[in-house]
């Protein structure tokens, strides 16, 4: 998710830079919607709200429970909810606490495959329901997270 797929390419000359400008700019555009879409839908109060639900599950679940240290589970969800909130656009206190995401590095510890990133997005749309979001921010966050968690996995099933 961080890496930008053809972002390290040269930049294609049989193409003006007018043109490679308004890609460009056309890109930017696309990813600052998608934060705005989900932002303004939840703000930071409905995003904290929505990780504390999906929290609540988490230490329930017999497959993924497990995973999380079970001493810091307050810990936990401050992550989870500072990172959504950096990643928004909306606060920069998750680099400031842990410096730079590195997301699918952090997740090597556990094994994730099929089944457990179902589950994850399981519980995360249960919490995405209790908060009542709906609509394109609903789509907008949940496609989000299916790409995001498809990325963690790190056993192939
Ligand atoms: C695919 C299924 C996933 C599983 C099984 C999983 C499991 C875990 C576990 C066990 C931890 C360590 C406990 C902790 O530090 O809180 C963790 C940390 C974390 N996860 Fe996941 N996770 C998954 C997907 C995701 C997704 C989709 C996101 C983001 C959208 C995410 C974001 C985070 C963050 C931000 C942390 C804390 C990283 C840090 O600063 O140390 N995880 N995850």
């Amino acid at each position: 998710m961080y890496k930008v797929k053809g972002a390290v390419k040269p930049p294609d000359r049989s193409r003006g830079d007018a043109e490679l400008r308004e890609i460009a700019f056309q890109r930017i555009v696309a990813l600052m919607s998608m934060e705005t879409v989900i932002v303004d839908a939840l703000g930071e109060k409905g995003i904290r709200e929505m990780v504390a639900a999906f929290y609540r599950r988490v230490p329930n679940d017999d497959l993924i429970g497990p995973m999380y240290p079970s001493d810091d589970w307050e810990g936990s969800e401050e992550r989870l909810a500072d990172f959504l909130l950096f990643r928004f656009g909306v606060s920069d206190e998750y680099t400031h606490k842990r410096g730079h995401p590195r997301l699918r590095m952090r997740h090597m510890p556990f094994s994730i495959g099929e089944a457990e990133r179902d589950r994850w997005l399981q519980l995360m749309g249960e919490a995405m329901t209790e908060v009542g979001l709906e609509g394109e921010a609903h789509e907008t966050l949940k496609a989000f997270f299916a790409q995001v968690a498809d990325f963690m996995r790190n056993r192939a099933d």
